[in-house]
C-alpha cells in the first residue's frame, strides 16, 4: 500500500459517502470528518462488533457511557493536566507549529526554514466554559481518553453489580486532543471516537493478564477483516510510555502511509485508581490531603479472604475507532483485473462490518410487480435485525452491481420476470461474482447465514 492508494481511499470515501470534510461548505476545520450516510453504518457496526466481544460474549465486563464533560480535578489527578502534551516547535519564518517529532533534518516542513524555537511542551486538552459566567473559573476539559470515568465510577459499577476480580469495564465514546498537526485523512485528528476497556486484576497477576489481552485483541482484529502479515507488535520503549505505563504493547498496522498504532495495550497499574483515592491511609496511600481538591473516594476491594483492601491494577487495551475504520477500509479496498481489461473496485469488507447488508435490485424501475415484489423482499429482511438492506431501484443492473461491489455489500438480490412466475430470484455474491437462482422463501435464511458469520 503507498500514498496513492491512500488518495484513491479518500476518494472513495467521499464519492460514496463514507467520509466527509466537515464543516466542508465554509472551508472546513482542520482535523474533524463527519461520517456520511455509509459511513456511520460501518463505524456503528464496528463499535457494536466490539461492544459484542468485549461484554455480549463475556460475563465479567460490564458497559458504561459517561459524560464528554470533565472536571478539572479528575485530569489533575490523572497526570494529564501536567504531562498530557506534545513537544512544540515554531517556524519562525513561516509560522507553522510543528511537532518536534515529525521535524526532518531540524528543517520546517512546511517551508524548508532552519530558524525554529526550541520545542516546548503544549498540553493537547481543549478547555470549554461550564456555566453563563465566561471568567475562566469555571471551566471543564472535554476529556481527552474515555479511561477517566470509567476510573471515576469504579465504586459505582463495582456496587451495583455482582462482580469480584478480575473485571472489566467497557466504554466507546467521543474523546478530544487539541494535534498540533493532525494528518494522514482520519488518522490523527482532533475529535475521535475510542473503544477503551479498563479491566482490573489483582496486583502480581498483571503481566499475565496483559499477555492475555494482547491476544485477544489481535485474534479481534483478524476477525474484522485484517491479515495479520499486516499487523505488527511493538514493545514500547521504556523512555516513550506513557505516564501512567508500566508497560504497553502497540498492535501496529502497516497504513498507507506507514507502520503506525492501531490499538494500544497499557499496563496502567494501579495509578489511575491511587491516584483518585489518595490520602486513604488505609490503601497505604498516605499523601497530604487537600479538602478542596481531592476526592474522598476509596477506589479499592477488600481481599474476600484477608479482608485487606487492595487498589487493583488495570490493563488497558484503548483503540481508536477511526483508525481502525481506516486499517479496515485499506485491508478490504481492491482493484481487480477483470477480462477485457476493464477494472472492477471492491471493497470486501467482512459481512459484519459491510453498511449496507443486501441490495434488493427490481430489473426494471417502472414496473409496478416487479418493483413491490422487490420491497417485500426488502422489508422481510429488513426485519431480521442484521442490519441495513437497501431496495436499488435505479433500473441499471450493471451500474447497482459495480456500486454495491464499491461500497462492500455482500450480496445484490435482483427480482426479474422469472421471480414473478417461479417465486425465485438471483443473488450475486460480491466476491466471486457468481450468481444463483434461490427461492425466494428460502433467502431469508440464506442472508442471515451469510451475515451472521
Ligand atoms: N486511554 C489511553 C489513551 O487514550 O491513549
Amino acid at each position: 500500500m503507498t500514498a496513492e492508494s491512500m488518495d484513491k481511499l479518500v476518494a472513495l470515501c467521499k464519492r460514496r459517502g463514507f467520509i466527509f470534510q466537515s464543516n466542508e461548505i465554509y472551508g472546513g476545520l482542520q482535523g474533524l470528518y463527519d461520517y456520511g450516510p455509509l459511513g456511520v453504518e460501518l463505524k456503528n457496526n464496528l463499535k457494536r462488533s466490539w461492544w459484542n466481544s468485549m461484554v455480549y460474549e463475556r460475563d465479567d465486563i460490564e458497559g458504561i457511557d459517561s459524560s464528554i464533560l470533565t472536571n478539572p480535578l479528575v485530569l489533575k489527578h490523572s497526570g494529564h493536566e501536567e504531562t498530557f502534551s506534545d513537544p512544540l516547535v515554531d517556524c519562525k519564518s513561516c509560522k507553522s507549529r510543528i511537532r518536534a517529532d515529525h521535524i526532518k533534518e531540524n528543517k520546517c516542513p512546511e517551508c524548508g526554514s532552519e530558524d525554529l524555537t526550541d520545542p516546548r511542551p503544549f498540553n493537547l486538552m481543549f478547555k470549554t466554559n461550564v456555566g453563563p459566567v465566561e471568567d475562566g473559573s469555571s471551566f471543564a476539559y472535554l476529556r481527552p481518553e474515555t479511561a477517566q470515568q470509567i476510573f471515576t465510577n469504579f465504586k459505582n459499577v463495582l456496587d451495583s453489580t455482582p462482580h469480584h476480580l478480575p473485571f472489566g469495564i467497557a466504554q466507546t465514546g467521543k474523546a478530544f486532543r487539541n494535534e498540533i498537526t493532525p494528518r494522514n485523512f482520519i488518522f490523527r485528528v482532533r475529535e475521535f471516537e475510542q473503544m477503551e476497556l479498563e479491566f482490573f486484576v489483582k496486583p502480581g497477576e498483571d503481566e499475565k493478564w496483559h499477555k492475555v489481552w494482547t491476544d485477544l485483541r489481535m485474534d479481534w482484529w483478524e476477525k474484522q477483516g485484517i491479515d495479520k502479515k499486516n499487523l505488527e507488535l511493538l514493545e514500547v520503549p521504556k523512555d516513550e510510555l506513557a505516564h501512567y505505563s508500566k508497560a504497553t504493547v502497540d498492535i501496529m498496522y502497516k497504513y498507507p502511509h506507514g507502520l503506525e498504532e492501531l490499538e494500544g495495550i497499557a499496563n496502567r497499574t494501579d495509578f489511575d485508581l491511587g491516584s483518585h483515592s489518595r490520602g486513604q491511609s488505609d490503601l497505604g496511600l498516605t499523601a497530604k490531603v487537600d479538602k478542596n481538591t481531592d476526592s474522598n473516594a476509596k477506589l479499592a476491594v477488600q481481599d474476600p479472604d484477608t479482608k485487606d483492601w487492595i487498589v487493583p491494577y488495570v490493563i488497558e487495551p484503548s483503540a481508536g475507532v477511526e483508525r481502525g475504520f481506516l486499517a479496515i477500509l485499506n485491508e478490504a479496498f481492491k482493484v481487480e483485473e477483470l477480462e477485457g481489461g476493464k477494472e472492477r473496485t471492491v471493497l470486501s469488507l467482512k459481512p459484519h462490518l459491510s453498511p449496507i447488508k443486501a441490495a434488493v435490485i427490481p430489473l426494471k424501475r417502472n414496473n409496478e410487480d416487479l418493483v413491490q415484489k422487490a420491497k417485500e423482499l426488502k422489508n422481510t429482511l429488513q426485519s431480521k435485525g442484521l442490519g441495513r438492506v437497501l431496495l436499488e431501484n435505479s433500473g441499471n443492473i450493471g451500474k447497482s452491481y459495480r456500486r454495491h461491489d464499491e461500497i462492500g455489500t455482500p450480496m445484490c438480490i435482483t427480482i426479474d420476470f422469472e421471480s414473478l412466475e417461479d417465486g425465485t430470484a438471483t443473488i450475486r455474491d460480491r466476491d466471486t461474482m457468481e450468481q444463483k437462482r434461490l427461492d425466494i422463501s428460502s433467502i431469508s435464511e440464506y442472508f442471515k447465514e451469510i451475515i451472521d458469520n
